[in-house]
């Protein structure tokens, strides 16, 4: 709260699908800013498995009876959009030095674009600094473990859209 006013920050990205980090780096968020506003780009040059109606239920679903946070779909310049919702935060998670450079030339470009709103970084919980979804989505179609990767609901319209991949059921030791 500042001046009387709710902060809220723009929590933007491609979600394809949402995963645990951006789970975490959302929990944070929402440590310093009343409201956190999940804003998934519509992107039409990218070929996504979940299209962005997918995506936006899913995080819903995610979310649902969180007040904190809403989900939105945007398309154009980031700080557009941003301004437009009244936003003066984009939030972006850094897992790694890999991600500093992207991160930093869009963040530049963006205060470029828009000196009024600001970009703040957040560092995810340890155990997700090796998580991405393309990760997800590889380790998953290749039959590996993604329970503990990603939120309930997105393992569950994984499976309903590509039917379980073999030795994706956890084995037991029993051999049942
Ligand atoms: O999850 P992603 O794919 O890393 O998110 C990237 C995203 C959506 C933050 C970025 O592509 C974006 O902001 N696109 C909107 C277009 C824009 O504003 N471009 C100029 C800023 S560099």
């Amino acid at each position: 709260m500042k001046d009387g006013k709710k902060t809220m920050a723009v929590y933007p990205g491609s979600f394809d699908p949402i995963t645990n980090g951006h789970l975490d780096i959302i929990a944070r968020g929402l440590t310093v800013f009343d409201e956190v506003v999940i804003a998934i780009l519509v992107n039409p040059d990218k070929e996504p498995i979940f299209s962005v109606e997918e995506r936006y239920d899913i995080i819903r679903e995610t979310y649902a009876g969180d007040a904190r946070v809403r989900v939105d779909t945007f398309s154009g310049l980031l700080v557009d959009y941003a301004e437009k919702v009244g936003a003066s935060v984009i939030v972006r998670g850094l897992r790694a030095i890999s991600d500093f450079e992207y991160e930093f030339q869009m963040a530049l470009m963006n205060r470029r674009l828009n000196p009024r709103i600001e970009t703040v970084f957040m560092m995810p919980a340890e155990g997700y600094s090796y998580l991405s979804s393309r990760l997800v989505k590889e380790v998953f179609t290749l039959g590996g473990h993604i329970h503990d990767l990603v939120p309930a609901v997105v393992e569950r319209r994984l499976r309903e859209k590509y039917g379980a991949p073999q030795g994706a059921e956890p084995s037991r030791r029993d051999g049942t």
